[in-house]
């Protein structure tokens, strides 16, 4: 039997590599290669090789074949070890088990039945962004989103904990998933001061809640306390902990990078700001926005969608190969790390007709089925937050437009996107805000 050559390595720098555009916009540097090269190719950042699988038979590939050809230890291990957050690294049937128990606790239902402390405490941030002359987005995106996710999954918000949670996941996530870092950098004091003030934090959640339970809807804490394994015995306290903090790791940045994005499509597009802010005024003019009425702002969908078209925050599946295979005509050895890049499809014009063009009336739902459209991934370990993250995300640009008058404090400023640790619109990103008169 044949076997096939190595991948082709994408073209780079001495020492560096691919290294600068991985932490740019690593999305358009696959799409490029991609075009270049073909489904499968090699690239290398610093001292890290990886293979890059995309296209449309990659996420085939993956949806198929990912739960045998591919284990997440390399890439998630790192935060099972951390931080208890287990679900990414399992397999089987421990893994579905999980997947089930996560997949109640996290689901958009927590954001119907605390709807108004929601909605509130983001209408208050938000105010709070009123008269500021130079926002800084991202920032602002990721404290809003963190406020919002943790009132939702647990019932009161995290703000006191932001800054720790933030620095000591965005370490682990570049040190473990990103190979930006080596591994000795979880050693450093400050971030095991860190992660030791997250664990302090997830049990006195938990053991708070244990003492002065809550009525109503289980939320993320109510089951993260119950939980038990596939064999009925209760999960260790870590796992526990780590249910808990699953919120903030896997949904804070990710949702805080969608609404930087959605900020900067609707400043750099006037018309897409006119429709959305006209659908949005229409709606309030009958009341308050309630829960339900999220569903019938098809602007606003369409926004949110083709958003994680053009700019997904989480444009790839990082795994390694637990068994050689073939793939596009080429070996991927066994322990190779692979990268499956599931949204290089949303660029291409025999998926989605245009790609360049922002359209809020979009069809999906071919680019759905045949998996093609895919900002949480596809297979086994698909995203947990989905509903959520788009329920949340009209009601939160609706908030915005309904609310705030945005304009770029640099107009004229080109995007400039950086992965650090999920490509978002960067720190520069700046923005002046002021209230809007009704
Ligand atoms: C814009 C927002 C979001 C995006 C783009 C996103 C994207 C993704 C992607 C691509 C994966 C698959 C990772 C892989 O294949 O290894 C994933 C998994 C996951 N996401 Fe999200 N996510 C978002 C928000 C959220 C939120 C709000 C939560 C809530 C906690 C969440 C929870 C999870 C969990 C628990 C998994 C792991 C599932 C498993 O391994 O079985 N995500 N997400």
């Amino acid at each position: 039997m044949t076997v096939g050559p190595l991948p082709p390595l994408a073209a780079g720098v001495p020492l560096l590599g691919n290294a600068l555009r991985m932490m740019g916009d690593v999305q358009q540097f696959f799409v490029d290669t991609y075009r270049d090269l073909g489904p499968v190719f090699r690239v290398r950042a610093l001292n890290q090789s990886f293979v890059i699988m995309a296209g449309a038979a990659a996420n085939r590939f993956l949806l198929e074949h990912g739960e045998k050809v591919f284990t997440s230890e390399e890439s998630f291990g790192g935060l099972d070890r951390e931080f208890g957050m287990r679900v990414h690294v399992l397999h089987g049937r421990p893994h579905r088990h999980l997947r089930g128990l996560l997949a109640t606790s996290l689901s958009r239902d927590l954001l119907a039945a605390r709807w108004e402390p929601v909605a509130a405490e983001t209408e208050r941030i938000l105010d709070g962004w009123a008269n500021r002359p130079a926002l800084p987005v991202v920032d602002a995106c990721q404290r809003l989103a963190a406020a919002q996710l943790s009132i939702a999954y647990t019932g009161s918000s995290s703000a006191s904990q932001f800054e720790t949670l933030r620095s000591a996941f965005e370490l682990v996530l570049d040190v473990t998933v990103a190979g930006k870092w080596p591994a000795a950098t979880l050693r450093w004091p400050a971030y095991r001061r860190a992660r030791a003030a997250i664990h302090q934090f997830a049990r006195t959640a938990l053991a708070e809640r244990a003492a002065r339970p809550r009525h109503g809807i289980p939320d993320l804490l109510d089951q993260a306390l119950d939980a038990t394994d596939e064999h009925g015995a209760p999960y260790p306290l870590d796992v526990r902990a780590g249910m808990a903090l699953q919120g903030y790791f896997a949904g804070v940045n990710t949702v805080a990078y969608l609404y930087s994005f959605m900020i900067d499509v609707l400043l750099r597009n006037p018309a897409v700001l006119a429709r959305v802010t006209d659908e949005v005024d229409a709606a309030q003019r009958g009341g308050p926005l309630v829960f339900d009425r999220l569903r019938e702002l098809p602007a606003l969908h369409g926004l949110v969608m083709e958003t994680l078209r053009v700019h997904p925050p989480a444009p790839g599946s990082a795994r390694t190969a637990a068994q050689a295979f073939d793939f596009g005509g080429c070996r991927i050895e066994q322990g190779q790390r692979v990268l499956v890049a599931t949204c290089v499809t949303h660029h291409l014009p025999e998926h989605f007709p245009d790609p360049q063009r922002f359209d809020l009336d979009r069809d999906f739902t071919a680019g759905r089925k045949a998996a093609v459209y895919a900002p949480f991934s596809v297979g086994g370990h698909t995203c947990l937050g989905a509903g959520m993250t788009q329920v949340l995300s009209v009601a939160t640009v609706a908030m915005l437009v309904r609310r705030l008058r945005l304009s770029p404090t640099r107009p004229g400023r080109p995007l400039r996107i950086t992965a650090t640790p999920g490509p978002n619109p960067g720190r520069r990103f700046r923005v002046s805000a002021s209230r809007r008169q009704h």
